[in-house]
């Protein structure tokens, strides 16, 4: 499905693990980065070494950045995800360390070792990836391809601040290094991701097919499903597996928008914000590439598949 390798900046959480499974099933990884963000960066990195454990991936998990460049958020993302990321599911900790290099070293060390091969796919807050530009300014450079799980470009958001989506609002000075330095990548945004809920019966037939891995998502994404359910959403919200597909399949974005995007990062009501220059007026050259409609049956099919369904087509 993929040719080049993928780098994975993560804060697992449900939608990242379904995200991670869609990676290995479909194509070569050559790292998680960990970031806090759904919870604490011990948890997150608990939880990257859980998934590999019942991918059977060997996949080195590197920790990173456990909090903010600025300001500590007021919230996480338990509510969604449960008080430890992964629905709170009881699962025994997987005996694997992570490494002992920081993941912004990483990041750089692995774009060095391969130039121009590494698809970076970011689906938590950019803390990693911002200290990561700090230290080397070359590195966008080194990178083939950026694919980014972040923002709300019609403000409809889903954090504290109304237009403001969890991983953007989570660090926005990181955001605005990130997507100041990067001339060109690919945005998923949380408005895409509500137009393309997971359907709870097809999740529930994926659980009835699937295999161990399939048996994994259901246990800690039981949480999720019911959070979404009572917040009245059209089924699950899986916005890093969306971001994933795009990453995997580029061709599976049936319309995008090219635009400039930056981010807020002053104002009372809306630090955070993605802020879109739909008109082209603000003269800033477009960065990046907004998905805005997707294949549903192709992003359904990549994400049964890494749950153990073998589906018709
Ligand atoms: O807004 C959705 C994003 O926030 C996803 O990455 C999800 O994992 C949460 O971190
Ligand atoms: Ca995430």
């Amino acid at each position: 499905m993929h040719d080049s390798m993928l780098l994975i900046d993560t804060d697992p959480g449900v939608d990242d693990a379904l995200a991670i499974l869609m990676a290995h099933a479909h194509a070569s990884v050559l790292a998680l980065t960990v970031t806090a963000g759904n919870v604490g960066l011990a948890q997150t990195t608990t939880n990257a070494l859980k998934l590999m454990e019942i991918i059977g991936a060997d996949t080195p998990v590197y920790p990173g950045c456990d909090a903010p460049l600025l300001r500590r958020p007021e919230a996480d993302a338990s509510l969604i995800h449960g008080r430890d990321g992964f629905g709170d599911a009881s699962l025994v900790p997987a005996v694997r360390e992570p490494e002992n290099e920081h993941a912004s070293l990483a990041m750089l060390r692995l774009t060095r070792e391969h130039p121009n091969e590494i698809t970076l796919v970011c689906i938590g807050p950019l803390t990693n990836l911002a200290v990561a530009l700090k230290l080397d300014p070359a590195l966008p450079r080194r990178v083939a391809r950026l694919v980014i799980m972040g923002g709300a470009v019609t403000g409809r958001g889903n954090y504290e601040r109304v237009p403001t989506e969890f991983n953007i609002g989570f660090d926005p000075e990181a955001a605005a290094i990130v997507f100041e330095a990067f001339q060109q990548f690919d945005l998923v945004d949380w408005e895409a991701t509500t137009r393309y809920g997971i359907d709870h019966g097809l999740l529930q037939q994926w659980f009835e097919r699937g295999d161990a891995r399939a048996k994994f998502f259901e246990a800690i994404s039981a949480h999720a499903r019911r959070a979404n359910i009572e917040r009245g959403r059209q089924g699950l919200m899986a916005a890093d597996a969306l971001a994933m597909a795009v990453a995997l399949d580029p061709e599976i974005v049936t319309r995008a928008e090219t635009r400039h995007v930056t981010v807020e990062i002053e104002g009372r009501l809306t630090r955070g914000a993605t802020v879109v220059d739909w008109t082209g007026f603000g003269g800033g050259k477009s960065n990046a590439r907004i998905a805005m409609e997707v294949d549903r049956q192709r992003f359904e099919t990549l994400v049964a598949a890494a749950l153990g369904v073998q589906t018709d087509d």
